[in-house]
Protein backbone atom coordinates (compact mmCIF):
# COMPACT_ATOMS: atom_id res chain seq x y z
CA UNK A 1 0.00 0.00 0.00
CA UNK A 2 2.92 2.37 0.64
CA UNK A 3 3.43 3.03 -3.11
CA UNK A 4 -0.40 4.25 -3.05
CA UNK A 5 0.04 6.79 -0.68
CA UNK A 6 3.22 8.06 -1.97
CA UNK A 7 2.00 7.96 -5.42
CA UNK A 8 -1.20 10.14 -4.04
CA UNK A 9 1.00 12.28 -2.27
CA UNK A 10 3.35 13.14 -5.07
CA UNK A 11 0.12 13.50 -7.65
CA UNK A 12 -1.44 16.40 -5.44
CA UNK A 13 2.06 17.71 -4.29
CA UNK A 14 2.01 21.63 -5.37
CA UNK A 15 5.36 20.82 -7.11
CA UNK A 16 3.64 18.22 -9.24
CA UNK A 17 1.22 20.37 -10.30
CA UNK A 18 3.30 23.79 -11.36
CA UNK A 19 5.36 20.83 -13.31
CA UNK A 20 2.67 19.47 -15.37
CA UNK A 21 1.04 22.77 -15.89
CA UNK A 22 4.62 24.53 -17.22
CA UNK A 23 4.24 20.82 -19.41
CA UNK A 24 0.93 21.87 -20.52
CA UNK A 25 1.99 25.31 -22.04
CA UNK A 26 4.18 23.62 -25.06
CA UNK A 27 5.81 26.18 -27.96
CA UNK A 28 2.93 25.84 -29.67
CA UNK A 29 0.57 27.61 -27.34
CA UNK A 30 2.93 30.24 -27.32
CA UNK A 31 2.61 30.86 -31.05
CA UNK A 32 -1.03 30.76 -30.17
CA UNK A 33 -0.75 33.25 -27.93
CA UNK A 34 1.42 35.15 -29.63
CA UNK A 35 -0.49 35.62 -32.50
CA UNK A 36 -3.28 37.24 -30.45
CA UNK A 37 -0.33 39.29 -28.99
CA UNK A 38 0.59 40.20 -32.70
CA UNK A 39 -3.50 41.03 -33.36
CA UNK A 40 -3.94 43.13 -30.26
CA UNK A 41 -0.86 45.35 -32.05
CA UNK A 42 -2.96 46.15 -35.15
CA UNK A 43 -1.05 42.87 -36.79
CA UNK A 44 2.25 44.79 -36.81
CA UNK A 45 0.47 46.09 -39.98
CA UNK A 46 3.17 49.00 -40.78
CA UNK A 47 5.52 46.20 -41.55
CA UNK A 48 3.34 44.49 -43.97
CA UNK A 49 3.20 46.31 -47.63
CA UNK A 50 -0.04 46.42 -49.68
CA UNK A 51 0.67 44.13 -51.70
CA UNK A 52 1.96 41.87 -49.05
CA UNK A 53 3.92 39.48 -48.15
CA UNK A 54 3.00 39.75 -44.33
CA UNK A 55 5.79 41.68 -42.24
CA UNK A 56 7.97 42.22 -45.36
CA UNK A 57 8.52 45.79 -45.06
CA UNK A 58 8.12 48.57 -47.56
CA UNK A 59 5.17 49.79 -46.15
CA UNK A 60 6.07 54.03 -46.11
CA UNK A 61 4.59 56.09 -43.90
CA UNK A 62 4.45 59.85 -44.33
CA UNK A 63 5.66 61.97 -41.22
CA UNK A 64 6.85 65.96 -40.61
CA UNK A 65 9.81 64.73 -40.56
CA UNK A 66 9.93 62.72 -43.64
CA UNK A 67 8.68 59.13 -45.08
CA UNK A 68 9.63 56.42 -42.98
CA UNK A 69 8.98 52.59 -44.89
CA UNK A 70 8.37 49.68 -41.97
CA UNK A 71 10.97 47.47 -42.11
CA UNK A 72 11.00 43.63 -43.04
CA UNK A 73 10.55 41.56 -39.76
CA UNK A 74 10.42 38.39 -41.21
CA UNK A 75 12.78 35.63 -39.71
CA UNK A 76 14.95 36.15 -43.40
CA UNK A 77 18.69 35.93 -41.82
CA UNK A 78 20.02 38.88 -43.90
CA UNK A 79 17.38 41.36 -44.73
CA UNK A 80 14.59 40.61 -41.98
CA UNK A 81 15.47 39.56 -38.51
CA UNK A 82 15.71 36.32 -38.01
CA UNK A 83 19.74 36.22 -37.10
CA UNK A 84 18.38 38.15 -34.08
CA UNK A 85 17.78 36.42 -31.03
CA UNK A 86 15.23 36.56 -29.13
CA UNK A 87 16.24 38.99 -26.63
CA UNK A 88 17.71 40.62 -29.51
CA UNK A 89 14.26 41.00 -30.90
CA UNK A 90 12.09 41.89 -27.41
CA UNK A 91 14.95 44.62 -27.26
CA UNK A 92 13.92 46.04 -30.63
CA UNK A 93 10.25 45.93 -30.19
CA UNK A 94 10.29 47.27 -25.67
CA UNK A 95 13.54 49.39 -26.27
CA UNK A 96 13.97 50.53 -30.19
CA UNK A 97 17.43 49.42 -30.62
CA UNK A 98 19.38 46.68 -33.25
CA UNK A 99 21.74 44.31 -32.63
CA UNK A 100 24.09 46.81 -33.80
CA UNK A 101 23.44 49.19 -31.50
CA UNK A 102 21.75 51.83 -33.94
CA UNK A 103 18.42 53.29 -32.73
CA UNK A 104 14.97 53.05 -34.25
CA UNK A 105 12.66 56.15 -34.73
CA UNK A 106 9.87 56.68 -33.10
CA UNK A 107 8.09 55.33 -35.89
CA UNK A 108 8.34 52.54 -34.53
CA UNK A 109 6.23 52.69 -31.35
CA UNK A 110 8.70 51.38 -29.34
CA UNK A 111 8.24 54.04 -26.49
CA UNK A 112 4.49 51.96 -25.95
CA UNK A 113 5.77 49.02 -26.07
CA UNK A 114 8.27 49.57 -23.97
CA UNK A 115 5.82 47.87 -21.06
CA UNK A 116 4.65 45.03 -23.08
CA UNK A 117 4.75 41.97 -20.38
CA UNK A 118 7.37 39.96 -20.57
CA UNK A 119 4.90 36.65 -21.59
CA UNK A 120 3.59 38.87 -24.23
CA UNK A 121 6.90 39.71 -25.78
CA UNK A 122 7.71 36.43 -26.03
CA UNK A 123 5.02 34.54 -27.02
CA UNK A 124 5.06 37.48 -29.89
CA UNK A 125 8.92 36.67 -31.02
CA UNK A 126 7.73 32.99 -31.15
CA UNK A 127 4.72 33.75 -33.56
CA UNK A 128 6.72 36.15 -35.54
CA UNK A 129 9.43 33.30 -36.09
CA UNK A 130 6.84 31.22 -37.40
CA UNK A 131 6.08 33.45 -40.62
CA UNK A 132 7.69 32.62 -43.84
CA UNK A 133 10.83 34.00 -44.33
CA UNK A 134 10.70 36.93 -47.53
CA UNK A 135 14.05 38.02 -48.84
CA UNK A 136 13.37 41.69 -49.31
CA UNK A 137 16.26 44.47 -48.65
CA UNK A 138 14.83 47.31 -46.44
CA UNK A 139 13.92 50.50 -48.58
CA UNK A 140 16.02 53.62 -47.24
CA UNK A 141 13.75 56.19 -45.18
CA UNK A 142 13.51 59.70 -47.00
CA UNK A 143 13.63 61.90 -44.21
CA UNK A 144 13.61 65.76 -44.77
CA UNK A 145 16.21 66.18 -41.27
CA UNK A 146 19.77 66.25 -41.32
CA UNK A 147 22.08 63.56 -39.66
CA UNK A 148 18.71 61.15 -38.94
CA UNK A 149 20.59 58.67 -36.99
CA UNK A 150 21.76 61.28 -34.72
CA UNK A 151 18.36 62.50 -33.95
CA UNK A 152 16.78 59.29 -33.37
CA UNK A 153 19.44 58.87 -30.42
CA UNK A 154 19.44 61.86 -29.39
CA UNK A 155 15.57 62.29 -29.03
CA UNK A 156 15.73 58.70 -27.29
CA UNK A 157 18.13 59.81 -25.03
CA UNK A 158 16.05 62.95 -24.11
CA UNK A 159 13.02 61.51 -24.26
CA UNK A 160 12.85 57.88 -23.74
CA UNK A 161 12.79 56.33 -19.91
CA UNK A 162 12.48 52.83 -20.17
CA UNK A 163 10.92 51.34 -17.17
CA UNK A 164 11.05 47.43 -16.38
CA UNK A 165 7.86 46.20 -17.60
CA UNK A 166 5.29 43.29 -15.71
CA UNK A 167 6.06 39.82 -15.92
CA UNK A 168 2.38 39.33 -17.01
CA UNK A 169 -0.22 41.25 -18.52
CA UNK A 170 -2.90 42.44 -16.20
CA UNK A 171 -6.13 40.10 -17.28
CA UNK A 172 -9.36 42.09 -16.49
CA UNK A 173 -11.37 45.19 -15.92
CA UNK A 174 -10.04 48.51 -16.89
CA UNK A 175 -6.40 48.17 -15.96
CA UNK A 176 -6.31 45.44 -19.00
CA UNK A 177 -7.96 48.11 -21.09
CA UNK A 178 -5.67 50.52 -20.13
CA UNK A 179 -2.76 47.71 -20.95
CA UNK A 180 -4.04 46.84 -24.46
CA UNK A 181 -4.11 50.18 -25.83
CA UNK A 182 -1.29 51.68 -24.49
CA UNK A 183 1.23 48.96 -24.91
CA UNK A 184 -0.29 46.76 -27.35
CA UNK A 185 -3.00 48.53 -29.69
CA UNK A 186 -0.63 51.87 -29.33
CA UNK A 187 -4.04 54.08 -29.62
CA UNK A 188 -2.45 57.16 -28.08
CA UNK A 189 0.64 56.84 -30.89
CA UNK A 190 -1.94 58.28 -33.34
CA UNK A 191 -4.64 59.59 -31.19
CA UNK A 192 -2.65 61.77 -28.76
CA UNK A 193 -1.37 65.24 -29.76
CA UNK A 194 2.27 65.89 -30.18
CA UNK A 195 4.42 68.35 -28.61
CA UNK A 196 7.15 70.32 -31.37
CA UNK A 197 9.75 67.76 -30.19
CA UNK A 198 7.49 64.54 -31.85
CA UNK A 199 6.76 63.33 -27.77
CA UNK A 200 3.35 62.82 -26.84
CA UNK A 201 1.25 65.94 -25.28
CA UNK A 202 -0.01 63.56 -22.63
CA UNK A 203 -1.91 66.80 -21.09
CA UNK A 204 -4.12 65.99 -24.15
CA UNK A 205 -4.29 62.56 -23.87
CA UNK A 206 -6.13 60.49 -26.59
CA UNK A 207 -7.68 64.29 -28.03
CA UNK A 208 -6.71 63.52 -31.33
CA UNK A 209 -4.16 64.60 -33.61
CA UNK A 210 -4.90 66.75 -36.53
CA UNK A 211 -1.67 65.75 -38.42
CA UNK A 212 -0.99 62.26 -38.15
CA UNK A 213 1.16 59.80 -39.99
CA UNK A 214 0.11 60.04 -43.51
CA UNK A 215 -1.67 63.52 -43.17
CA UNK A 216 -4.45 61.55 -41.18
CA UNK A 217 -6.37 62.93 -38.47
CA UNK A 218 -7.06 61.16 -35.74
CA UNK A 219 -10.00 61.87 -34.17
CA UNK A 220 -10.65 63.00 -30.15
CA UNK A 221 -11.32 59.77 -28.64
CA UNK A 222 -11.98 61.02 -25.38
CA UNK A 223 -14.97 60.89 -23.82
CA UNK A 224 -15.86 64.45 -24.30
CA UNK A 225 -19.27 64.55 -25.70
CA UNK A 226 -18.90 67.26 -28.44
CA UNK A 227 -15.36 66.47 -29.50
CA UNK A 228 -14.98 63.24 -28.69
CA UNK A 229 -16.67 60.02 -28.41
CA UNK A 230 -18.85 60.57 -25.11
CA UNK A 231 -22.18 59.81 -27.20
CA UNK A 232 -20.91 56.50 -28.05
CA UNK A 233 -22.12 53.69 -25.70
CA UNK A 234 -19.91 51.21 -24.54
CA UNK A 235 -21.00 48.43 -26.98
CA UNK A 236 -20.56 50.92 -30.16
CA UNK A 237 -17.07 50.88 -28.71
CA UNK A 238 -16.94 47.65 -29.25
CA UNK A 239 -18.37 47.00 -32.16
CA UNK A 240 -16.18 50.09 -33.97
CA UNK A 241 -13.40 48.12 -32.75
CA UNK A 242 -14.27 44.53 -33.96
CA UNK A 243 -15.81 45.99 -37.52
CA UNK A 244 -14.40 49.31 -38.30
CA UNK A 245 -18.46 50.45 -38.22
CA UNK A 246 -19.33 53.78 -36.79
CA UNK A 247 -22.37 54.07 -35.27
CA UNK A 248 -23.89 55.81 -37.77
CA UNK A 249 -23.08 52.98 -40.00
CA UNK A 250 -20.15 55.04 -41.77
CA UNK A 251 -16.81 53.25 -41.33
CA UNK A 252 -13.53 54.11 -40.47
CA UNK A 253 -10.52 54.77 -43.16
CA UNK A 254 -7.43 55.07 -43.47
CA UNK A 255 -4.57 54.24 -40.58
CA UNK A 256 -7.34 53.40 -38.40
CA UNK A 257 -8.85 50.68 -41.08
CA UNK A 258 -5.30 49.33 -41.09
CA UNK A 259 -5.09 48.29 -37.30
CA UNK A 260 -8.45 47.24 -37.47
CA UNK A 261 -8.30 44.87 -40.47
CA UNK A 262 -4.58 44.16 -39.44
CA UNK A 263 -3.71 41.59 -41.99
CA UNK A 264 -4.78 38.48 -42.70
CA UNK A 265 -3.00 37.30 -39.73
CA UNK A 266 -4.47 39.49 -37.34
CA UNK A 267 -5.66 43.01 -36.45
CA UNK A 268 -8.08 44.60 -33.73
CA UNK A 269 -11.07 42.96 -35.48
CA UNK A 270 -9.55 39.77 -33.83
CA UNK A 271 -9.76 41.05 -30.42
CA UNK A 272 -12.33 38.70 -28.10
CA UNK A 273 -15.52 40.49 -26.99
CA UNK A 274 -14.20 40.84 -23.45
CA UNK A 275 -10.55 42.61 -24.65
CA UNK A 276 -12.84 44.93 -26.77
CA UNK A 277 -15.18 45.89 -23.90
CA UNK A 278 -12.14 46.84 -21.39
CA UNK A 279 -10.91 48.68 -23.88
CA UNK A 280 -13.92 50.62 -24.40
CA UNK A 281 -14.69 50.90 -21.04
CA UNK A 282 -10.93 52.33 -20.26
CA UNK A 283 -11.33 54.80 -22.92
CA UNK A 284 -14.25 55.75 -21.04
CA UNK A 285 -12.65 56.47 -17.67
CA UNK A 286 -10.29 58.52 -19.15
CA UNK A 287 -10.49 62.59 -18.62
CA UNK A 288 -13.05 64.12 -20.92
CA UNK A 289 -10.92 66.87 -23.51
CA UNK A 290 -12.27 69.51 -25.54
CA UNK A 291 -10.58 69.50 -28.74
CA UNK A 292 -11.93 69.75 -32.33
CA UNK A 293 -9.90 68.17 -34.91
CA UNK A 294 -11.73 67.96 -38.35
CA UNK A 295 -14.60 68.82 -39.32
C1 LIG B 1 -2.06 53.92 -36.72
C2 LIG B 1 -2.88 55.01 -36.20
C3 LIG B 1 -4.04 54.65 -35.27
C4 LIG B 1 -4.04 53.78 -34.21
C5 LIG B 1 -2.89 52.93 -33.68
C6 LIG B 1 -5.38 53.84 -33.64
N1 LIG B 1 -6.15 54.70 -34.35
FE1 LIG B 1 -8.13 55.11 -34.00
N2 LIG B 1 -8.18 56.27 -35.65
C7 LIG B 1 -7.09 56.62 -36.45
C8 LIG B 1 -7.52 57.48 -37.53
C9 LIG B 1 -6.65 58.08 -38.62
C10 LIG B 1 -8.93 57.64 -37.37
C11 LIG B 1 -9.89 58.42 -38.26
C12 LIG B 1 -10.41 57.45 -39.30
C13 LIG B 1 -11.53 58.05 -40.14
O1 LIG B 1 -11.97 59.15 -39.86
O2 LIG B 1 -11.97 57.35 -41.09
C14 LIG B 1 -9.31 56.87 -36.18
C15 LIG B 1 -10.61 56.75 -35.69
C16 LIG B 1 -10.96 56.15 -34.49
C17 LIG B 1 -12.28 56.16 -33.91
C18 LIG B 1 -13.54 56.78 -34.54
C19 LIG B 1 -13.78 58.12 -33.91
C20 LIG B 1 -14.83 58.96 -34.61
O3 LIG B 1 -15.26 59.94 -33.98
O4 LIG B 1 -15.20 58.67 -35.74
C21 LIG B 1 -12.20 55.53 -32.69
C22 LIG B 1 -13.31 55.30 -31.68
C23 LIG B 1 -10.82 55.10 -32.54
N3 LIG B 1 -10.11 55.50 -33.66
C24 LIG B 1 -10.34 54.43 -31.43
C25 LIG B 1 -9.06 53.86 -31.38
C26 LIG B 1 -8.62 52.99 -30.32
C27 LIG B 1 -9.44 52.62 -29.10
C28 LIG B 1 -7.35 52.60 -30.66
C29 LIG B 1 -6.50 51.61 -29.92
C30 LIG B 1 -7.15 50.36 -29.55
C31 LIG B 1 -7.01 53.25 -31.90
N4 LIG B 1 -8.05 54.00 -32.31
C32 LIG B 1 -5.77 53.10 -32.53
C33 LIG B 1 -5.78 56.18 -36.28
C34 LIG B 1 -5.37 55.23 -35.36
Amino acid sequence: MLWLWVFIFVVNSPLFSTESQAAASTPADAVVRGKYVFALAGGCGCHTPKEGPVNAGGRPLKTPYGTFYGTNITPDPTTGIGSWTDQQVIDGIRLGVRPDGSVMSPVMPYPAFNEMSDQDVTDLVAYLRTLPAVSRPNPPHQLSVPFAGLGMRAWRWLFFRPVPAPAHAPTAGIERGRYISEHLAHCQECHTPRTMTGTLDRTRDLAGNADGIDGEISSNVTPDPETGIGKWTTEEIVELLRTGFKPNFDNVQGLMALVIDGIAEGGYKDMTNEDARAVANYLKSVPPIVHKVGE
